[in-house]
């Protein structure tokens, strides 16, 4: 393990970073023991798109059954957005959410309002603090419940997270891109 902090580290020194975009780092608000803080402007980010999740299937932080249907929005900070719609690459420090809203009980054929945010997962791209972690991409979440929200977060187990993502979206950096319709790229 540490041999492979120490080579990435050496890596990224002397020209791992070839391009614009891994040579950019954006900010993520990580603190001294390795927790991250939760955003506190994530509504303002991009929201590439809305999933309804409907009642009783399991929440992918706490493993339960949801009590009413949830939406999720996803919302990509704004930088991280640009580059990967520009580039088709996501670039170091790319931070992405996706907020769970709770919904009124609604019968067939009503419609399905949200009642209020129900929790914040977050994912986070990070070349020199998660090397040898695929993709670089360390998973956190901030609670599946009504705000307020935790604060900060430490990085979720591989099992919990990133084994899912691994195998569904390998073809796409481990990010799934072709769920969201905002993150659609024009084909050049
Ligand atoms: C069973 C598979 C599975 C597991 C386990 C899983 N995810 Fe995901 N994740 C998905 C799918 C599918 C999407 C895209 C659709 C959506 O938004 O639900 C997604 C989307 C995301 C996104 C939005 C970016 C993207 O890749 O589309 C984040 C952030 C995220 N997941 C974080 C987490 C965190 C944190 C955990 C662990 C607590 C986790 N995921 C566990 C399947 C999974």
């Amino acid at each position: 393990m540490k041999k492979f902090v120490a080579a990435a580290t050496v890596l990224t020194c002397i020209g791992f970073v070839s391009t614009a975009e891994e040579a950019m780092n954006l900010p993520v608000s990580f603190n001294a023991d390795g927790t991250v803080n939760r955003p506190l402007n994530h509504r303002q980010w991009v929201n590439v798109g809305t999933t309804l999740i409907p009642k009783g299937e399991i929440n992918i932080i706490d493993d339960l059954p949801i009590p009413t249907s949830e939406y999720i929005d996803t919302y990509v900070e704004p930088m991280a957005f640009a580059i990967y719609m520009a580039t088709g690459t996501w670039p170091n420090g790319t931070q992405i959410v996706k907020e769970f809203t709770a919904t009124k009980p609604a019968d067939a054929g009503e419609v399905l309002t949200e009642s209020h945010y129900n929790g914040l997962a977050m994912l986070v791209k990070d070349a020199q603090r998660f090397p040898a972690e695929t993709g670089h991409l360390g998973y956190f979440n901030f609670g599946h419940h009504s705000e307020p929200y935790e604060t900060a977060s430490k990085v979720l187990p591989r099992e919990q997270c990133s084994a899912c993502h691994e195998a569904l979206a390998s073809e796409q950096q481990y990010i799934f891109a072709d769920h969201h319709i905002g993150l659609k790229r024009k084909q050049k």
